[in-house]
């Protein structure tokens, strides 16, 4: 690791440094004027912990379940999209980091490399986020190929029904670069963008993904594979409760990254309402703006079961592929450690309401 690399910011800026601009503002964006993407870093740091002293800590375990499966720590690797922008190895470099890291490691439906050839990278929990494609055979065909290359989890995403408008990406007019495709699609003549004005990947999302989305769809998704189903994307307590009464075993709160719908309130906001209101009925994760270990206490302290990270995860494999995705895991790892003896706190489990709120 380079020495002036010492937290998930240093490696965003040496990210920045090395993308192209367009490529770059493709993973950093957000939608429209960027507030839930700027406010969902600025509350976890707004949350104040309040640490209890002389609690005698004198050993720190990390170690949880997610949907029953052990991993080292509370933080999983969330979907992101292409990751063959960030470096050539792609998501199986990230694959390959987060078994490394003993985490779990989740697949966009919008990846660089086929499904199969990533989750035969790694051996730790996989999970294969969906887009409802309008084509339902074809949706059939992801999951049930998800199913035979070694998936434990469908996570549907369920905050796009129409795309958030990134204006970077209407500026830039981005698309993938000559080589590339949406590779688990290609196959079947859905691998590449159409040709437009504007963001390439919007009007890919126009033409194929579902815009009606409902909760017929999770009961259709959950009749139609036997893996626990998550829902990602959540922000109200009863859309998690429901999701959860319909089937899920877990939901993420979620904002997509501050990308969809702008002035969305930031997941730090959300979370505490949907643990409340879920009581248990299903795991409860949160993603959005997780950048230091001492924001998983918080979203712990608040009843998440674990975050997701997802730009910081992009940030090191721009910087150095599967070592600076491992690196980024590993700094995360290191500030939670350092939080939770700071905070009086030896392991996750012990982690409450009350350090936020004594
Ligand atoms: C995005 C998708 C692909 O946010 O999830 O760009």
């Amino acid at each position: 690791m380079q020495p002036e690399l010492l937290n998930v910011a240093d490696y965003g800026r040496a990210a920045e440094a090395t993308l192209r601009r367009d490529l770059f503002d493709y993973y950093d964006g957000g939608a429209l004027d960027e507030i839930t993407l700027r406010e969902n870093v600025a509350s976890w740091q707004r949350l104040k912990l309040y640490y209890r002293v002389m609690a005698g800590v004198t050993s720190r375990d990390l170690a949880t379940t997610v949907l029953g499966r052990p991993v080292s720590m509370p933080v999983l690797v969330g979907p992101t999209a292409f990751h063959r922008l960030a470096c050539a190895d792609g998501e199986p470099a990230a694959a390959r980091a987060a078994a490394r890291a003993g985490t779990a490691f989740c697949l966009s439906s919008l990846s660089n490399t086929p499904m199969e050839e990533v989750f035969g990278a790694a051996s730790s929990p996989k999970w294969f986020q969906l887009y409802l494609y309008k084509d339902r055979g074809l949706t059939r065909e992801l999951i049930a190929r998800a199913e035979s290359a070694g998936a434990e989890a469908i996570v549907l995403t369920v905050d796009a029904p129409g795309w958030g408008n990134r204006e970077r990406d209407a500026r830039n007019g981005f698309r993938l670069p000559p080589g590339l495709s949406v590779a688990n699609v290609a196959p079947v003549g859905k691998g590449d963008f159409p040709e437009v004005e504007g963001s390439g990947l919007a009007a890919y999302v126009r033409t194929h993904f579902e815009s009606a989305l409902s909760f017929d769809d999770l009961d259709w998704l959950c009749s139609t594979t036997d893996l626990p189903v998550v829902v990602k994307g959540i922000c109200r307590g009863e859309d998690a409760l429901r999701s959860a009464e319909q089937g899920a075993a877990a939901v993420v709160v979620s904002n997509h990254g501050g990308r969809q719908l702008d002035t969305a309130p930031p997941t730090c906001d959300a979370l505490p309402w949907v643990v409340d209101r879920v009581a248990g009925a299903c795991e409860v994760y949160v993603d959005g703006g997780i950048r230091r270990g001492s924001d998983v206490v918080k979203a712990l302290a608040y009843g998440a079961r674990a975050v997701l990270v997802g730009r910081a995860i992009l940030w090191g494999l721009a910087v150095d592929g599967e070592e600076g995705a491992f690196a980024v895991l590993e700094i995360l790892r290191r500030e939670l450690e350092e939080a939770m003896l700071l905070c009086g706190y030896g392991s996750v489990s012990d982690i409450d309401g009350s350090v936020l709120k004594p």
